[in-house]
């Protein structure tokens, strides 16, 4: 694993903006697949900043979405589909069939996630898969104890899940508690990985991610087999990792 500490949250967004252009520019029609959460906002951004300012040119790019919850519409403003097309899709010049979603409130579960695999297959596979990593060490929806060969699924989030992210709900109980997630299996199958993490919240289980024994218990522990990933934190996520040094 590479893993690059930078400052702040700034650097970690422009640093992280950075590799998504470099991609960009080896291969135009370069398929992402992209995270939601507050991590990558401020990536997002300057992602904007840059389409904006013609340095990046997003019209042959793939993307895929990793998770969703499970029962919330489109225009639902926590659903992940929201997040997307409100904070980086609607300002960029990329082409609406190239952006691909799970849905949430699919009648049919099995078929969304066969179909979902599939597309991601038929375009070549992602190149550069974005992830954000959960207190509990979650990458996607994919909580402890997972098993490492899933593909897209629904899952059921852990209660320490519903807790963290139940501070953009009105109250725990709207807070959905399932969603439909890539698998481990399909993570690990992209070309190139970047993670990002800041903040003291994540130095804990950034630390276990990085040097911990690989377990199904940390799933972003699992990275640690992938031949192609960087890290990339802020100097507060990396505090427990660096006192090892
Ligand atoms: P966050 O969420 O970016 O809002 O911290 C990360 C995650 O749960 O994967």
């Amino acid at each position: 694993m590479k893993v690059v500490i930078v400052k702040d949250y700034h650097e970690l967004s422009f640093k992280a903006a950075q590799l998504i252009t470099e991609q960009i520019t080896k291969k135009r029609n370069s398929v992402f697949g992209l995270a939601t959460g507050s991590t990558p906002e401020g990536m997002y951004k300057e992602l904007i900043r840059l389409n904006q300012e013609a340095k990046v040119d997003f019209s042959q790019v793939i993307t895929f979405n990793l998770d969703e919850y499970y029962g919330l519409s489109l225009e639902h403003p926590q659903s992940y589909y929201f997040f997307m097309w409100n904070k980086f899709f609607k300002h960029i010049n990329i082409k609406k069939e190239n952006i691909h979603l799970l849905n949430g409130i699919t009648e049919n579960i099995d078929k969304e996630c066969v179909q979902y695999e599939d597309l991601i297959k038929k375009s070549g596979g992602i190149d550069l898969q974005v992830l954000g990593i959960g207190d509990n060490g979650h990458i996607g929806f994919n909580e402890p104890d997972i098993s490492l060969n899933t593909q897209t699924h629904l899952v059921n989030l852990r209660a320490k899940t519903i807790q963290a992210n139940s501070r953009f709900f009105s109250n725990v109980q709207e807070m959905p508690k399932q969603a439909i997630t890539m698998g481990i299996g399909t993570i690990m199958r992209a070309k190139n990985i970047i993670l990002l993490a800041n903040g003291k919240r994540k130095a804990r289980v950034i630390k276990k991610t990085i040097d911990g024994p690989i377990t199904t218990k940390v799933p972003a522990s699992v990275l640690q087999l992938h031949n192609d990933v960087t890290i990339i934190v802020d100097q507060e996520a990396a505090s427990q990792f660096i006192s090892q040094q």
